[in-house]
């Protein structure tokens, strides 16, 4: 994903803020650059490829000034090439992002008609133009960047120069994370703890919504209701490295909040953001002779399957079973010849999935592996291998991993549809515009982390429970007991909310707390039935639902606790009503007082039988 450092300082800033760039480096990239104001004149130096193409070019330019914003560029819209490269800038403005801009293409068109001449490929460019055309309107440089996030919609992050205002730097938070770091006679910007530990003993967490003007000696925070907020000053522990937990209690907790970031730098390896459509990795098979898709995995990854079975089922219209492989390697199933058989796993080296993998090639299927650390013996042992992109998964309870292997499940079956003619190019723009908004939706979930808070507080005595959904939110069901078992060691069990009536409902009793997962989709009636048969129990129902679902439930919402998520669809809905279930699960275990990164008798990757 892309990185941000800013800088603004009694000082000359441009090698420190290459430094800063080479602390960003872990985070991938294809270019880099840095921007200054000087003299009254913004100033910049940019490089595709490594760093060490723009440490060149800085020895023999100068990049004077005492402020100044840095990047680190992974591609998302328009290719790795220098014209691309971050800082974009007009004669006014200059702009470093990390997330996406949705509407990027509806924003560049509107200025493009007003005689915008674009430079680069790049939805940050569009951002520049539009903060310019506000400052030229006669807006200051604050309220031209409230403005321009007024028109933007997406998960983003910016530092922003502004030469009118060439003593303060901006920053701006939208779902992408952007931290303060103050240290004496100067402040950072940066998209990590470790990108400012070098400079800074503190660091303050920017909140979605929010705009910094940073000078030298101090800094002010107005939030989406231009507000002045005080942002809470956490300390550094200078040792954090990479796969540290910075400012987070747990590694889980960390990777929970990373799926924005994660998520979007998912996509962007698999949709091409300037078309709206999907830039799959070329594969080695026609996938319009797909008659038979088999997935295969286990634990979280098998109900990764079981959501993306939808996805294939309906964008395909191919035959598809998913299979748990501890059962499937000794069943030896008779297989479909010219199948096309998906193994799922974050770790590449589950024992259970890799012996599937190795009965599936020995009966001519074809043979893909969805995973997230890319050496391993998955990788190797399949046709072709599609990396998710999560990062270090450190946690033992997946969660960043299990979202991102979405991801790609999505985007598979979506060009298979395509490939075989099930799916027209109208509906891969149409999904494809539904999963670029998901890390804005995620992040809108995270954002009401204190509501979960409270509500792990009243289930904090919990001993055992159900997690209830239709459809695709039956296996976000299973998944959500899952989380919850596997950390808080409470008894969870994740149960299609039409098979109450054939036995479970003989558990229900007065207070038994139950999960209903119900996004106002064709099933919600179905689902807010089962719930009758809840309350009717003297069960307590939690309902995870959206404004329209609450709407509809009509008075027995005063009965039973809601958490509510956005509308979301068949793409978004998995992934929005996954993120609840991870921070109830991950807070009642807090509570608990469990090992919640390495819970008792748990492996990260199972490697034996
Ligand atoms: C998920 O939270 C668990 N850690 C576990 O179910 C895990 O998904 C399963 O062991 C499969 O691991 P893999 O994805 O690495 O194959």
């Amino acid at each position: 994903m892309c990185g941000i450092i800013g800088l603004v300082s009694k000082r000359e800033v441009s090698s420190t803020l290459l430094e800063g760039l080479k602390r960003l480096e872990y985070r991938g990239y294809d270019s880099s650059g840095i921007a200054t104001i000087n003299n009254k004149k913004i100033e910049r130096v940019r490089s595709k490829g490594n760093l060490s193409f723009l440490e060149e070019k800085l020895a023999n330019i100068s990049l004077p000034g005492k402020i100044g914003i840095g990047h680190t560029r992974w591609a998302t819209h328009g290719s790795p090439e220098e014209k691309n490269a971050h800082p974009h800038i007009t004669n006014k403005v200059a702009v470093v992002h990390n997330g996406i801009i949705e509407n990027n293409n509806q924003l560049r068109n509107q200025l493009i008609e007003a005689g915008v001449k674009f430079s680069s490929d790049t939805d940050t460019e569009v951002v520049c133009h539009i903060i310019t055309s506000y400052i030229n309107s006669g807006l200051n440089a604050y309220d031209s960047i409230r403005a321009t996030m007024n028109d933007v919609k997406g998960s983003y992050a910016f530092g922003v120069l502004i030469l009118n205002e060439p003593d303060k730097l901006f920053a701006v938070r939208g779902g992408s994370p952007l931290a303060i770091g103050s240290a004496r006679n100067e402040n950072f910007i940066g998209s990590d703890t470790y990108s400012l530990s070098a400079y800074s003993d503190n660091i303050t967490y920017l909140k979605d919504g929010d705009v910094a003007v940073i000078e030298n000696d101090s800094f002010r925070v107005f939030d989406y209701s231009n507000s002045s907020v005080k942002r809470e000053k956490q300390s550094i522990i200078e040792s954090v490295s990479l796969s540290e937990k910075g400012i987070f209690k747990h590694f889980m907790s960390k990777e929970i909040h990373e799926q924005p970031e994660v998520i979007a730098k998912s996509l962007s390896n698999y949709i091409d953001m300037d078309k709206g459509v999907l830039n799959i990795p070329s594969l080695p098979y026609d996938f319009s002779t797909i008659t038979n898709v088999t997935l295969v995995a286990c634990g979280s990854s098998y109900y990764a399957g079981l959501i993306a079975r939808d996805w294939f089922e309906k964008f395909t219209n191919v035959k598809v079973d998913v299979e748990i492989a501890s059962e499937f390697r000794y069943r030896e199933p008779p297989m479909v010849s010219n199948g096309l058989t998906i193994f799922i796993s974050q770790s590449g080296e589950t024992a259970d999935t890799l012996a599937a993998l190795k009965h599936c090639k020995s009966r001519g299927q074809k043979t893909i592996s969805i995973v997230n650390v890319g050496d391993s013996s998955m990788c190797r042992d399949s046709d072709a291998s599609l990396k998710i992109y999560a990062g270090p998964e450190i946690g033992v309870a997946s969660t960043k991993a299990f979202t991102c292997q979405l991801v790609v499940l999505a985007c598979l079956a979506i060009k298979i549809g395509t490939s075989n003619g099930s799916l027209s190019k109208e509906q891969e723009k149409e999904y494809v515009k539904s999963l670029l908004s998901i890390p804005r939706l995620i992040s809108n979930t995270l954002d009401k982390e204190d509501e979960i808070i409270d509500l792990a507080h009243d289930l904090s005595n919990i001993t055992t429970t159900l997690y209830l959904g239709r459809g695709q939110m039956y296996p976000v069901a299973m998944e959500g007991a899952l989380k919850l078992k596997e950390i808080s060691y409470v008894h969870a069990e994740g149960y299609p909310a039409g098979e109450m009536k054939h036995g479970p409902i003989a558990l229900l009793e007065k207070d038994l707390p139950i999960f209903m997962i119900a996004p106002s989709n064709s099933l919600y009636e179905k689902t807010v039935s089962n719930l009758y048969e809840v309350i009717a129990r003297d069960a307590s129902v939690i309902l995870l639902t959206d404004n329209e679902g609450l709407h509809n439930i009509g008075l027995i919402k005063n009965k039973i606790k809601t958490f509510l998520v956005d509308e979301t669809d068949i793409i978004s809905a998995p992934f929005v009503y996954t993120l609840p279930n991870q921070l109830i699960a991950y807070h009642i275990a807090l509570l608990k007082g469990t090992d919640v990164d390495q819970p008792r008798n748990l492996a990260k990757s199972v490697t034996v039988e």
